[in-house]
């Protein structure tokens, strides 16, 4: 069974390629194609995420990148004679340039030995879940194939779960509940429980900004580049490998409250006053303030954590979400799980599934189908979504 994937709900344009085989108790996945396009780089100048622009270049870039995977999996064919297509096929797109450029592609290219298309319908930034969804429904309406709307924090759970093989192919089994998960990234900072596959129950969050919001706050205080987090990461451990330092400390906010929630405003601001104290602000102190920062980033995880596992008792523990690419986050989650709670399973991510892809939504996708769990609905950008919903 083969999906389309496509991923717009952020920075990130991704279109990907997967092939799923069901054995046993496990799904293997294969990515046959997989294109992505960061635009990272161009919002970096506003320190953040423009959505405007975002939706723009998603606009820009859907084609060529659909183009791209199915080319990578084989699967391209050139269209000779172009079935026209139906005259209300592109109504619900408004931008000119986006309705030519999905117009030209479905001429262009025949109709693909594709089953079936997932999208991601939210949470994220509406205007930018939007293209996806209106790219996605006309390939599926000019294809005849169905559309599955999927939540993008689900997608980062199943990235987290999925294993790579010696051949390359991922394979993922969800058979042992309860899986306690937590997604930190830029816009999420939070525990989610699956009770039973695809049934969830939220522990905690946070109540202000996300744990990757607050790397790249404080990566902006530092004059790192967005997006901060492996910048600050390399400052860090630039800053650990020296002893003449000045003993930085920042707060752990809510460490010791009892709850699995966050707070990482108050961090961020602390850093902000530091700096402000500072006289001279050099390389070495900007790394030890970074090294101060993710250490306690670090430590409020680690300790809510542990308090989400006692209460939940899960038997795997997957950490997903663009800031799980973090390795003084991942050591200590890892440490604390093998001594903790060496019964239960720890899992992250592969290196290249952190962060927003298309291929975590393809395979969210396969998993819902072949077992049974797809909801075929129509679609809306849901900016707020959750992952009850
Ligand atoms: O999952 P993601 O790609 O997009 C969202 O859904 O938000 O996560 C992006 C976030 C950014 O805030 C980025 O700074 C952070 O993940 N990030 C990291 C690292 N790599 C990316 N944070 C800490 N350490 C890293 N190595
Ligand atoms: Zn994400």
């Amino acid at each position: 069974m083969k999906i389309l994937a496509i991923e717009t709900s952020c920075d990130e344009t991704a279109v990907a390629i997967l092939d799923a085989k069901e054995q046993g108790d496990t799904t293997f996945l294969s990515v046959l194609g997989n294109a992505l396009y960061s635009q990272a780089t161009l919002h970096a100048v506003y320190g953040g995420v423009y959505p405007s622009l975002a939706k723009r270049e998603h606009q820009t870039n859907l084609s060529p990148l659909a183009t791209e995977a199915l080319k990578q999996a084989g699967l391209l064919k050139q269209s000779k004679h172009p079935l026209p297509l139906p005259a209300d096929l592109l109504n619900n797109v408004r931008d000119d340039a986006f309705k030519k450029s999905i117009e030209e592609f479905l001429k262009n290219t025949e109709k693909p030995d594709i089953d079936f298309i997932a999208v991601t319908r939210g949470p994220g930034l509406e205007p930018a879940l939007w293209t996806g969804i209106n790219f996605a429904e006309a390939l599926g309406r000019a294809w005849d194939i169905r559309v599955l709307g999927i939540d993008h924090l689900e997608g980062h759970l199943v990235a987290a779960l999925l294993k790579k093989n010696t051949n390359g192919s991922l394979e993922v089994s969800m058979k042992e509940f309860p899986i306690l998960s937590l997604l930190i990234s830029g816009g999420h900072t939070e525990f989610v429980l699956m009770k039973e596959l695809f049934e969830y129950e939220e522990i905690g969050g946070t109540r202000d900004d996300a744990v990757g919001e607050a790397f790249d706050k404080v990566a902006r205080l530092l004059d790192i580049p967005y997006p901060g987090g492996p910048g600050i990461a390399e400052a860090a451990s630039r800053s650990r490998t020296r002893t003449d330092k000045m003993g930085i400390e920042f707060p752990r906010p809510m460490m010791r409250d009892g709850t699995c929630d966050f707070s990482f405003s108050g961090l961020k601001t602390a850093v902000l006053y530091k700096l402000r104290t500072m006289k001279e602000i050099g390389e070495k102190e900007r790394e030890e303030i970074a090294e101060a920062f993710e250490n306690a980033a670090r430590d409020v995880i680690v300790v809510k954590a542990r308090r989400a596992i006692e209460i939940t008792e899960p038997k795997v523990f997957a950490i997903g979400g663009g800031v799980s690419a973090n390795k003084e986050i991942r050591n200590a989650l890892t440490k604390m799980a093998r001594e903790e709670f060496p019964n239960m399973e720890i899992s992250f991510p592969e290196d290249d599934l952190t962060g927003d892809n298309a291929v975590m939504i393809g395979a969210a996708g396969l998993l819902r189908e072949v077992r049974g769990m797809a909801k075929y609905e129509s679609l809306v950008a849901l900016g707020n979504l959750r992952l009850k919903e």
